[in-house]
């Protein structure tokens, strides 16, 4: 039996003539411009793409659900962290440097971005494949990302400049280290670890305070989180199937193959932060877990694709500043220049009522924000429209136990954080290196790290780059650097970028 569709209408419900033919004076006559529907699809099809988001721009989605299996109620008050408490959630995994249209298989942390619809309000944990990052001063980050975007000359991607940046910034040692290695290109979204890398705070009942790094480990292979593609299975699928990491996560879920992982904690009681004998907030380092082991706190799982990929994944908005009461912020720097980084994002590319949007508004807890008006703003104001006031208009609770606050003093400086005993920049990676990896994985790293580096890198960058890797290992630099010898046949030739001088004169000259 044929099956019935709907008649096409009109995005105003009115029912069209034709889904083939636009309105002319006889059938080889001009169009006329009262053929409404014509002009709407137009238009409408000119408008369709949204910006890319800036970093993170190419990425796929799913939806699914939380829930809280161990009693960790002791540490926080999250209504969300509550022995048995389950919510709906909204993922979102991403490339850092691609466009939206980059191959899924480009060497890159990945993001790994979860929105739990929580009763408290949403809770948005916005984190990578990896436990740090490249810097840990936001002053630093724009910069960093441009220099693994593109040119401003060619508008190509260039390894100059992404050495040039990195070895002039040692503090990137061991996200580099992370990044050359197998984490670099996993094999798939589902079989990938996702890390907070941030410290956060916790707050229990009864006021008392904790920091916290959340370690999501994947329940779908090797819980390590390593499985992998080479550099050459990664080179090669990026031109088969530029889409592979999203059409594998699709695919999986829409066959009933759901993916999962097991959120642990590593809590360091609030005192230890003011000794321990690395900086807790320095996004550069880990906490050792001989010192702060992990602890199991729940589930989550995707079951549910997307049915309109354009509203619910490209329209997703995460922020880390959705914090729940008995979430909170900590001194990281990174994280709390982050707390205003990603709304203003979302302004500026889904416009200030993104919250609004299906995807990206509360879908346990209501609003009663006094938020007002403003471009596609879709809920109604309701007086009182001001604060305070004697007509019954929403009224503030201050949370039991107080905000996540910590003490703060001292002069204004421009310094990221006091040194402490343990806070070089290269033991980590060399740990990294030496005890972490196993023969093979090291063999793999040297591989990788030799091949960007033939690939484009000027002599006075190549030069600093050994020295940046004798500095994490003297044998593993000199590995580094023999093979890089050996494949570019000696100096390299490639010519790096003409100076910001020589450009001026040039310009000049015209
Ligand atoms: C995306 C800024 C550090 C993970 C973004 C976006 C901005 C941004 C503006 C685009 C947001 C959008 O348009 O939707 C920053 C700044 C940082 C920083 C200013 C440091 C000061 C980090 C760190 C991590 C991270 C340390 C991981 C621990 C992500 C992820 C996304 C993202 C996963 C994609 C979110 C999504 O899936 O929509 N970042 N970022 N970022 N960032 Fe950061």
């Amino acid at each position: 039996m044929a099956k019935t569709v709907p008649p096409t209408t009109t995005d105003a419900g009115i029912r069209v003539q034709s889904d083939e033919h636009s309105l002319t004076i006889s059938p080889d006559g001009p169009i006329v411009l009262n053929d409404h529907y014509l002009i709407e699809q137009m238009a409408n099809f000119n408008r369709e793409r949204i910006p890319e988001r800036q970093p993170h721009a190419k990425g796929s989605g799913a939806f699914g659900t939380w829930k809280t299996t161990a009693d960790v109620s002791k540490y926080t008050k999250a209504k969300i962290f509550q022995p048995g408490a389950e919510c709906e959630v909204a993922m979102r995994f991403s490339t850092v440097a691609g466009e939206r249209g980059s191959p899924d298989t480009w060497r890159d942390p990945r993001g790994f971005s979860v929105k739990f619809y929580t009763e408290d309000g949403n809770f948005d944990m916005v984190g990578n494949n990896t436990p740090i990052f490249f810097i840990r001063d936001p002053l630093k980050f724009q910069h960093f990302i441009r220099s693994q975007k593109r040119r401003a000359d060619n508008g190509l991607r260039d390894h100059d400049m992404m050495w040039d940046f990195w070895t002039l910034s040692p503090e990137s040692a061991h996200q580099v280290t992370y990044l050359m290695g197998d984490r670099g290109v996993p094999k798939n979204w589902r079989e990938m670890n996702g890390y907070s890398s941030h410290t956060y705070m916790l707050i229990n009942e009864d006021g008392e305070k904790f920091w916290v790094k959340f370690h999501f480990h994947t329940n779908v292979g090797d819980e390590s989180g390593n499985a992998h593609l080479t550099q050459d299975e990664a080179v090669k699928k990026a031109g088969e199937d530029s889409d592979y990491h999203r059409r594998d996560l699709f695919d999986a879920i829409a066959e009933g193959n759901f993916p999962s992982w097991t959120l642990k904690w590593q809590i360091m009681p609030f005192e230890d932060a003011k000794t321990y004998r690395i900086n807790p907030f320095d996004l550069t380092k880990t906490w050792p877990h001989a010192d702060y082991p992990l602890i199991e706190v729940g589930t989550l799982t995707l079951n549910e694709n997307p049915v309109d990929w354009d509203t619910q994944i490209e329209q997703l908005a995460f922020e880390p500043n959705n914090m729940v009461p008995g979430i909170g912020l900590s001194p990281d720097k990174m994280l709390l220049a982050r707390g205003f980084s990603y709304s203003d994002a979302h302004r500026a590319r889904l416009g200030v009522n993104y919250k609004q949007i299906p995807v990206n508004a509360p879908k346990n807890a209501d609003v009663h924000s006094y938020s007002r008006a403003g471009h596609m703003r879709t809920q109604n104001a309701v007086d009182p429209v001001y604060a305070p006031n004697s007509y019954g208009g929403p009224a503030a609770q201050p949370q039991v136990g107080g905000e996540a606050t910590w003490h703060a003093d001292g002069d204004m400086v421009r310094q990221a954080y006091t040194l402490r005993e343990d806070d070089d920049d290269w033991s980590q990676p060399r740990a990294l290196v030496n005890d972490v990896m196993d023969d093979a994985q090291r063999d793999r790293f040297v591989s990788n790290v030799a091949g960007h580096l033939a690939d484009g890198v000027s002599e006075k960058v190549l030069v600093r780059a050994f020295e940046y890797w004798k500095n994490v290992d003297e044998k593993i630099g000199q590995r580094i650097e023999d093979k890089v010898r050996e494949m570019i046949g000696g100096k390299s030739t490639a010519p790096g970028m003409a100076s910001a001088e020589s450009i001026k004169q040039r310009q000049g000259a015209e």
